[in-house]
């Protein structure tokens, strides 16, 4: 997979409502459920999103709090009164671009302009020193105070900033604009309780909450009375995952509980923390059809001395032992994983080491990153920097490799047939998409119209490195 993190996934968020009305069977908001309904204020806003699907997802809960206080949305950032940026500050790359992006606005006076997300809650009052026309900054654990902030604004205040970590809230909304009609996120855990060297996420999202399950599974319930069939549950690291109610569910208990939900057919869950992943897990793959066969599992790097300099609190071997779990499953289930190149220390037998896991593991999929110092973490400081060149060079020859594991092992599937999930139509192509359950993607033909949606049987044909090729069959 060459797709990294840092490319700014423009949300759909900023689309018209009425554009939200897709081909595909299922509405893409759920129903208002407040009591009154919300007063128009003739104000328009626009979020572009950066960075993961919790901030994806984040975006989407934004909208609905904004539509429910009478916004609506703008079709592009010129036409919006309010702009949002939701940040990613995961590597350098992703923070500049937030800025470069400020940029575009300077001296902008009729606009709200607010940034929302990791940069803001990382770079605080310094995002109204380098960009004075930004008079809104909110981290992810304040967005509920958000509509009063933007109330503060619209009365003539300047500035605000709610940067609050110290709270045990989930951000919860009565209306989540989904802009996804056919994938479903839930946040069922935010921040993270780790202390991994590199990462700034302990930083930018706080301490680990998890969400009372009652709550997750009467929204996957709201979900499939909408017309969802496939929800993903999302955590920084969502396996370690402790239900604050009486209940007291544990992660899988509420992976079943939620795959048990009538009219649910497909439910996945990222990112797994390989020190959180039982074996539990597996048997719930196992023994559970709608939960999806795919497992992302980051590993960060081969070499267990890094891996200790990264506080990843497990080792190589713990690791792969894991892995021969999955392996030894009934089902056969997709595992796929993130990595870091170019760690401080990092000497060629410990890059040597990561490149042999990738062999030893087989992985459908991996998010390869070149290491960046971020702000505020012990890495930062660590002597041992790897020179550019050679964390570059590092980065090519690892995704050369990724890429003859996932040739061959895509090659292997073709013949097969998968049932697919359809969630794209190219029609310049002729083809549509879908994912089959362990979330690989086949662009196909079919004789028919309007798939968007439905789940079907689809030959493999052909086979590409992160793609297949198929034919639709009755
Ligand atoms: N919570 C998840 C992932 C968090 S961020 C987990 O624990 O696995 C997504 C990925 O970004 C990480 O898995 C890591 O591979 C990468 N990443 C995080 N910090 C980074 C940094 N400073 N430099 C380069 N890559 C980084
Ligand atoms: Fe970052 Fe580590 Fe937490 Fe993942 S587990 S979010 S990499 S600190
Ligand atoms: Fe980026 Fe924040 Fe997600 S740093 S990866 S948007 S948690």
């Amino acid at each position: 997979m060459s797709r990294t993190f840092d490319v700014g996934i423009e949300s759909l968020a900023h689309q018209p409502v009425e554009a939200q009305h897709h081909d595909a069977p299922s509405p893409a908001a759920e129903p208002i459920r407040s009591a009154s309904p919300p007063v128009v204020n003739g104000k328009s806003f626009y979020i572009e999103t950066f960075g993961c699907q919790m901030n994806v997802h984040d975006s989407e809960k934004v909208a609905g709090v904004l539509l429910a206080r009478g916004y609506r949305a703008a079709a592009n950032p010129a036409q919006a009164d309010l702009m949002l940026y939701n940040t990613c500050s995961i590597r350098e790359k992703a923070a500049q671009k937030v800025f470069s992006r400020l940029g575009e606005w300077r001296g902008e006076t009729q606009k709200i302009i607010g940034v929302l997300g990791c940069v803001a809650q990382q770079e605080g009052e310094e995002i109204f020193e380098r960009a004075p026309w930004v008079s809104l900054v909110c981290g992810s654990a304040s967005y509920r105070k958000l509509p009063d902030l933007v109330a503060e604004l619209e009365s003539g205040g300047r500035r605000v900033m709610a940067l609050d970590l110290d709270t045990d809230e989930t951000f919860e909304t009565e209306i989540t604009r989904r802009d996804n009609p056919i994938r479903a996120y839930i946040t069922i855990i935010e921040g993270c309780d780790y202390a991994c060297a590199y990462c700034v996420v302990p930083h930018t999202r706080g301490p680990e909450r998890s969400r009372a399950s009652d709550s997750v599974i009467a929204e996957a319930r709201r979900l499939a009375e909408a017309g969802y069939t496939e929800i993903q549950l999302l955590g920084q690291t969502v396996n370690s995952y402790r239900d604050p109610s009486p209940r007291s569910l544990n992660f899988v208990e509420l992976l079943q509980a939620v795959a048990a939900v009538p009219g649910i057919r497909r439910v996945r869950f990222t990112t797994s923390h390989p020190n959180d992943f039982h074996r539990e897990i597996v048997d719930a793959i196992d023994a559970t059809p709608a939960v999806c066969d795919h497992v992302h599992l980051p590993v960060q790097s081969g070499s267990t001395r890094i891996l200790r300099a990264m506080r990843r609190t497990y080792t190589r071997d713990e690791y792969l032992e894991k892995i021969s779990w999955i392996r030894g499953a009934k089902r056969a289930i997709s595992i796929t994983s993130d990595v870091i190149v170019g760690f401080p220390g990092e000497t060629d037998e410990d890059f040597a080491d990561t490149v042999s896991l990738l062999d030893a593991v087989g992985y459908d999929g991996v998010f390869s990153f070149i290491y960046s110092p971020r702000p505020n973490t012990s890495a930062a400081s660590m002597p041992g920097a790897i020179p550019e060149g050679e964390k570059s060079r590092r980065l090519a020859f690892l995704q050369e490799r990724q890429r003859q594991i996932q040739i061959a092992r895509n090659a292997a599937l073709v013949g097969g047939e998968f049932e697919v999930l359809v969630d794209a139509r190219h029609a310049a192509r002729g083809q549509w998409a879908g994912r089959t359950t362990s979330n690989r993607m086949v662009n196909f033909v079919s004789p028919r119209e309007n798939l968007l949606g439905e789940y079907l049987q689809v030959r493999v044909t052909r086979a590409g490195p992160n793609s297949l090729v198929g034919e639709h069959v009755d």
